[in-house]
């Protein structure tokens, strides 16, 4: 129902602080489950997939309570179900991971398959291949999938393909498993490492996350805790690449800079100047931006979710650019709505080819998933007049009061009802 307004042209300057890690919180939150002491989480973005988290938690018998300042408290003695609300789990696809956690505290775990964005096809099959060498069967009945096992055993996993989501889902279910559980060929991303080290607060044995080989000695309990999750890759690599792309002066606060690495050499071969301080990353973009290529891969290769928002700077950038997504093949549906704005590209397959224009014009536009969302509030800055943004929830979904943070930096930019939907 509601629509983003922006009116393109101004160049962001100022500093912008970065929320906790959507990715981590996600996986964080369903992690509680494992113990039966409470938990205290602290740096919580708020967006609405930790809401929707809250409320299947809530659900599922644990108290939880959320204070403004991004810290959760949640209390899970009393979280005796296994079956996750349905209508719930559909509307985000992360949820997912209580797959791992229900079966990893009761043996049993009734979840519908996933929601979330729609970015190509979504497999889960490399999660249930894990799920079955640690001893539980797997049944997918109408659209729900049923997990259960009398006894989890310690296994080694190969993954088939490096899922962030297969590696965060095998150590939930197996940090409570008989015996020791091997991942081989693990995703690396900021946010396994994080779970991993969430786990080993609790108690758990977790050993090798951040590298592609993960060991994990099971243990009979896990104890509560609190826990700072690490600040959001994607948010921060957001806010450099718009930076860069409106030629402003941004210095992006709270952050860990080894993790932008790849943001950051990109960002460089444009032109743009990148400083890198302890805790901060500041972005100074130049007058005239080059193309460059790109290749999206797992960590540390540069992260599918940064491509939309860096295809529309490159979309103003001189020359061609050729963008490689390798690692979800439906992901460039916001090009059609680049398109739409002036934007010269085209795509084959999983390639797709830029080539710089002068300048985008603001046109009306819809956000096809979140990290699409985000990319045209880029293309919005950068464009020649006002740009329309609708299905706004997707950006609502991941990005913590994104237009509150762009005023912040000098954007013109306002978040209005669709009236014409208003009876
Ligand atoms: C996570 C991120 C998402 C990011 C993606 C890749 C979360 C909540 N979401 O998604 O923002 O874009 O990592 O960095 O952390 N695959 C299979 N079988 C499986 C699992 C995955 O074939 O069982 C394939 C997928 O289709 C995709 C690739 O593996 O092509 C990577 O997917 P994966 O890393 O699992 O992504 P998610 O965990 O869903």
């Amino acid at each position: 129902m509601e629509r983003l307004l922006i009116k393109g042209g101004k160049k962001l300057a100022g500093s912008v602080r970065i929320s906790g890690a959507k990715n981590a919180a996600v996986a964080i939150l369903p992690a509680v489950l494992l113990t039966d002491e409470i938990c205290v989480i602290e740096n919580l973005p708020y967006i609405d997939d930790v809401i929707v988290l809250s409320e299947i938690l809530t659900e599922l018998g644990a108290k939880v309570k959320l204070d403004s300042n991004g810290r959760m408290t949640i209390d899970p003695s009393n979280v005796k179900g296994y079956t996750a609300n349905y209508e719930m789990v559909s509307r985000m696809r992360a949820s997912y991971y209580l797959l791992g956690v229900l079966l990893g505290r009761f043996g049993r775990a009734n979840v519908a398959l996933p929601g979330g964005c729609e970015i190509g096809e979504r497999p889960i099959d490399q999660h249930i291949k894990g799920f079955e060498a640690l001893g539980a069967n797997i049944d997918i009945e109408n659209c729900i999938i049923h997990a259960r096992a009398d006894e989890l055993v310690g296994s080694e996993i190969y993954l088939d393909i490096v899922s962030v989501g297969a590696t965060i889902n095998i150590m939930l279910a197996a940090v409570k498993a008989n015996g020791t559980t091997t991942i081989v060929n693990a995703a690396k991303e900021p946010h396994i490492v994080d779970v991993a080290n969430f786990l080993n607060t609790m108690g758990a044995n977790v050993k090798g996350a951040g590298t592609d080989t993960i060991k994990i000695v099971g243990v009979q309990k896990l104890k509560g805790c609190e826990y700072t999750i690490i600040p959001d890759q994607i948010e921060a690599g957001t806010f450099m690449v718009a930076a860069a792309a409106t030629g402003g002066d941004v210095t992006v606060e709270g952050v860990i800079p080894k993790h932008l690495e790849a943001i950051t050499a990109k960002l460089l071969e444009t032109g743009a100047k990148v400083i890198e301080g302890d805790e901060d990353v500041r972005v100074i973009g130049c007058t005239d931006p080059r193309g460059v290529n790109i290749k999206t891969l797992p960590y540390p290769g540069f992260p599918t979710d940064l491509q939309q928002p860096m295809t529309v700077f490159l979309c103003i950038t001189n020359g061609t650019s050729i963008i490689t997504e390798s690692v979800w093949e439906g992901r460039y549906r916001h090009v059609a709505e680049l398109t739409k704005m002036g934007a010269e590209i085209k795509v084959d397959g999983r390639t797709a080819i830029i080539e710089g224009v002068d300048e985008l014009i603001g046109a009306k536009v819809s956000a096809t998933d979140l990290r699409a969302g985000a990319a045209l509030i880029i293309a919005g800055l950068v464009a020649e007049g006002v740009t329309e943004i609708e299905n706004i929830y997707h950006i609502d979904r991941g990005y913590e009061n994104i237009e509150r943070k762009l005023i912040r930096l000098g954007a013109d930019i306002e978040r209005v009802e669709d009236r014409s939907l208003v009876v």
